[in-house]
């Protein structure tokens, strides 16, 4: 197998964005952009990553550490152009791997979140046949501002900037994506010889093919969807970017075998797992961290995050599931139902009007209509414990810490502040009182225009 360094450009400042923080850690389908390029990468099968980010940018060094804390972190200290930013990981690129050069070495954009592992793959191919370096092609709508691939037969001579570029350059339709690929063994070479006499007064990466070739050596292009490369800089990029990907996230969910009745009113994270045979009815929102067991069924509008629901299970419609949340099989959360950070037991029924926080609820235990866990003294959060098999009346009140035994009846209504043992009746509420022939007196006296008595 070939090595492989990629590095990933990510000094940008996108300035387009309007925003406070940096460009690649906005996310598209609830992952920061940089995150999707370096899951590519790896994917792709990159022995070494290295990310190049600007020098204020220590979010983006921290947000590389969480998702790929192997990669190293190198920073270009001013935006002199992306051959520049690239022998900003000179050290990298000169380590190798186990004292070799890396074979292949592959550049990538940490804006650009929508590039499948597959189309990395494609980009070294040319590499493996003898080429120094390999492009990645792509037609947009409007080429303005992209660097154009100049071509003769099917073989790329140069890669053209649309400042430097002819009027029948600016002709071509084909443009380089922004991804490119290098044989590790000349690529320090090529990019020391790039330099900066051009309109921007930038070291372009893209000189590389031109100086490849006239060192005897070939170049690549490698097509691909204009869907694939969509770069992001500004907020209705990002916008088409997210709805790209969910449109691919719905395709694997369907793939998968689960049935989507209105595919496009469901919005995935990039990491959802969704089994086999589960049904999602319209308008459902999955946050990060869900995974959906076989056969389970998600009804309409409600919206799962951090989440683990069992095989079986219903929850819906109108249901939320908050971080921690743990359904296991055949569990049923109905409408206007919260749960979080709690684990229900295989076939426990929480069916109407509920919050259940920071609690575990033993099997097949139901919990009656509008049943609140109230976990928060405004200061610390507390836990709920329900055994098996329990019954929590309508409009039970648990104040936590509080406990309830297996087997054990809530009556109706009742705020809960002692713990319950097992296989008893708990009632905690003011009893009810029947006053005989009230009602006739009271209307005697208002007719009569007399005050009610007290
Ligand atoms: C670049 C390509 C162009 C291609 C286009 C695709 C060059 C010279 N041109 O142009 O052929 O069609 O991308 O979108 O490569 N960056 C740094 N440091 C720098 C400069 C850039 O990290 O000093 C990063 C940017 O954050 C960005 C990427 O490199 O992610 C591309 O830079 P940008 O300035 O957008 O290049 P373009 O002019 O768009
Ligand atoms: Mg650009």
């Amino acid at each position: 197998m070939r090595s492989l360094l990629v590095i990933v450009l990510a000094a940008g400042e996108g300035t387009r964005m309007r925003s406070a923080k940096p460009k690649v850690l906005h996310a598209v389908a609830n992952r920061p952009m940089v995150a999707h390029v370096l899951d590519a990468a790896l994917k792709a099968g990159a022995s070494r990553l290295a990310v190049v980010i600007g020098p204020d940018h220590e979010a983006v060094a921290a947000q590389v550490r969480h998702v790929a804390p192997e990669a190293g972190t190198f920073v270009q200290a001013e935006r002199r152009g992306t051959a520049h930013a690239v022998l900003a990981a000179r050290e990298a690129l000169a380590q190798g791997l186990e004292g070799q050069p890396f074979d292949d070495v592959v550049v990538m954009y940490g804006d650009t979140p929508l590039v499948r592992p597959e189309t990395i793959e494609a980009l070294r191919a040319p590499l493996a046949d003898g080429a120094a370096v390999s492009v990645l092609g792509f037609r947009p709508a409007d080429p303005f501002g992209y660097g154009r691939l100049v071509t003769q037969d099917g073989e790329l001579l140069a890669i053209r900037e649309e400042k430097e570029a002819s009027e029948a350059e600016r002709a071509i339709t084909l443009c380089n994506a922004g991804l490119m690929a290098f044989d590790g063994r000349v690529v320090l070479d090529l990019l020391d010889r790039v330099s900066d006499a051009n309109a921007k007064k930038e070291f372009y990466l893209t000189d590389a093919v031109e100086i490849a070739r006239a060192l005897g050596r070939s170049a690549g292009v490698v097509e691909v969807a204009v869907e694939e490369v969509a770069g992001v800089n500004s907020r209705a990029q990002l916008a088409e970017a997210e709805s790209i990907l969910q449109k691919r996230l719905r395709a694997r969910a369907l793939e998968g075998g689960a049935t989507l009745v209105a595919p496009e009113t469901v919005f995935f994270s990039a990491d959802t797992v969704i089994g086999r045979d589960v049904v999602i009815e319209p308008n459902v929102v999955f946050g990060p961290g869900v995974t959906i067991e076989d056969g389970a069924t998600i009804r309409a509008f409600s919206h799962v995050e951090g989440a683990h629901v069992g095989a079986g299970a219903i929850v819906g419609p109108f249901a939320r599931l908050r971080p921690g949340a743990a359904l296991g099989q055949g569990v049923h959360v109905g409408n206007f139902v919260e749960i979080k950070a709690a684990d229900l037991a295989p076939g426990v029924k929480v069916n109407h009007l509920s919050y259940v926080g920071d609690s575990s609820v033993g099997a097949n235990t139901n919990i009656g209509a509008g049943t609140i866990t109230c976990n928060y003294d405004g200061f610390r959060k507390h836990r709920t414990t329900i055994g098996a098999n329990a019954f929590i009346g309508t409009n039970t009140l648990l104040v936590a810490p509080v406990s309830v035994g297996d087997g054990a009846y809530i009556g109706t209504g009742s705020v809960i502040t002692d713990n319950v043992p097992e296989d008893l009746l708990a009632i905690g509420r003011a009893r009810q009182v029947n006053k005989l022939g009230w009602a006739v007196r009271l209307r005697e006296r208002l007719s009569a225009g007399l005050a009610p008595k007290t």
